[in-house]
């Protein structure tokens, strides 16, 4: 499986650095760098200055926003109180941070130029407007970090190169049709934390666009949307309001190794809707409303991990989680959580867990009042 859409801004950094290192010419980095905008002197003045401090101001000063700083390739301008994408990023930059500023826009030529460009930081700005075009010039970018913004809809044109998009904690209520235009092979959307509904998914919002992990947590959904790319390998609903999972919620989702929906008003699991996801290993739906433990568990063959704790389940049947042919299942569960629940643990059959690798893989506790 790929590697999930969570990982941390400076883990990217090392991972673009550590992407670079094959290349040798990269490896000198910085100095490689120095050596591009200055001449041999400039650059061992440069150095004497950091060594002693003297103050000597060299003649040539690298290309690199005021206020910035440029190593690596990796420009940092984050917490520099910027209201707008500053000038002068030096052409060849793969990563460029301007998080935690105050820029209001991006603007038609911010980014002009900067067709190495890897990665973008615009994290926790108070961003509304993107001009349509501010993307066009990243030719190469895979990686778009855009959460805590203040924007209402998925910025138009983005580059056909992105894998990651992080667009989470905006205004966004709407979807549009062909939002993900031009996208073709993307890892990971993350995009929780905005008020959409339902029916802020326009018909053919992901159109054409392959995708392996999407993320729509703390939203407004009060069902299971219908439309999102087929390709999914994962998928987390958590913290919405969603009400129940009906038969055709799943149609789509075959491929779906992963499937979060804790965090809901699930009452209801319709019976039949699990079986459009035979491939799944996972599936979370603690912390809903479920009076009974979902039909259709045993015919899933690969399912490993079943969460099912702070709901309101009552009874648990000895054939509610593995098949009553042996061989049936491919892989034994090694996690089914049960707790807070108001069933009697020594009311359940032990045959129950016949299909569970190990004894300590169900977490059962006692229901607490
Ligand atoms: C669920 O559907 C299957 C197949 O249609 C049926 O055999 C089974 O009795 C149903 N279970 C419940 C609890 O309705
Ligand atoms: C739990 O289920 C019982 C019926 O089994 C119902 O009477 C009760 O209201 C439910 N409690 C909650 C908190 O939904």
């Amino acid at each position: 499986m790929s590697p999930p859409c969570s990982l941390l801004l400076f883990l990217s950094v090392a991972q673009l650095l550590s992407h670079s290192s094959p290349l040798p010419f990269e490896q000198k980095g910085f100095w490689d760098f120095a050596m591009d905008t200055m001449d041999g002197v400039g650059m061992m003045a440069m150095m004497r200055d950091e060594e002693e401090g003297s103050g000597v101001v060299p003649n040539e000063i690298p290309v690199c926003p005021f206020g910035c700083h440029c190593r690596l390739r990796v420009v940092q301008c984050s917490d520099l109180g910027l209201t707008a994408v500053p000038p002068n990023i030096p052409p060849d930059t793969r990563f460029l941070d301007l998080q935690n500023n105050r820029i209001t826009e991006l603007r038609e030529n911010d980014f002009k130029g900067l067709t190495h460009l890897y990665g973008l930081s615009l994290r926790n700005n108070i961003i509304s407007k993107v001009h349509p075009k501010a993307f066009v010039p990243l030719k190469t970018m895979q990686k778009l970090y855009f959460s805590k913004n203040l924007l209402t809809a998925i910025p138009r044109n983005l580059p056909a190169s992105l894998v990651e998009l992080r667009i989470h904690e905006n205004r966004i209520r709407k979807v549009a049709a062909g939002a993900f235009a031009g996208l073709r092979n993307m890892n990971c959307i993350e995009m929780g934390a905005n008020p959409i509904q339902n029916s802020g998914f326009e018909p053919g919002a992901f159109k054409g666009l392959k995708l392996n992990f999407l993320r729509i947590s703390e939203a407004k959904l009060t069902g299971v949307p219908k439309d999102l790319p087929e390709s999914l390998h994962e998928l987390h609903l958590d913290h919405n309001q969603i009400q129940a999972v009906e038969l055709e919620d799943l149609r789509r989702y075959r491929n779906l190794y992963r499937l979060g929906l804790g965090f809901n008003h699930i009452r209801n699991i319709e019976n039949g809707s699990l079986s459009y996801v035979p491939m799944l290993r996972e599936l979370h739906l603690d912390n809903n409303r479920l009076t009974r433990v979902p039909t259709g568990l045993p015919d899933m063959k690969f399912l490993q991990v079943v969460y099912l704790h702070s709901n309101n389940i009552s009874q648990v049947g000895v054939n509610d989680f593995c098949p009553q042919g042996f061989g049936m299942k491919r892989t034994f569960y090694n996690g089914i959580s049960l707790f807070a629940n108001p069933v009697n643990y020594w009311e359940v059959q032990p045959a129950t867990f016949r299909c569970v690798g190990d004894r300590l893989a169900i977490q059962f506790g006692n229901y607490k009042k």
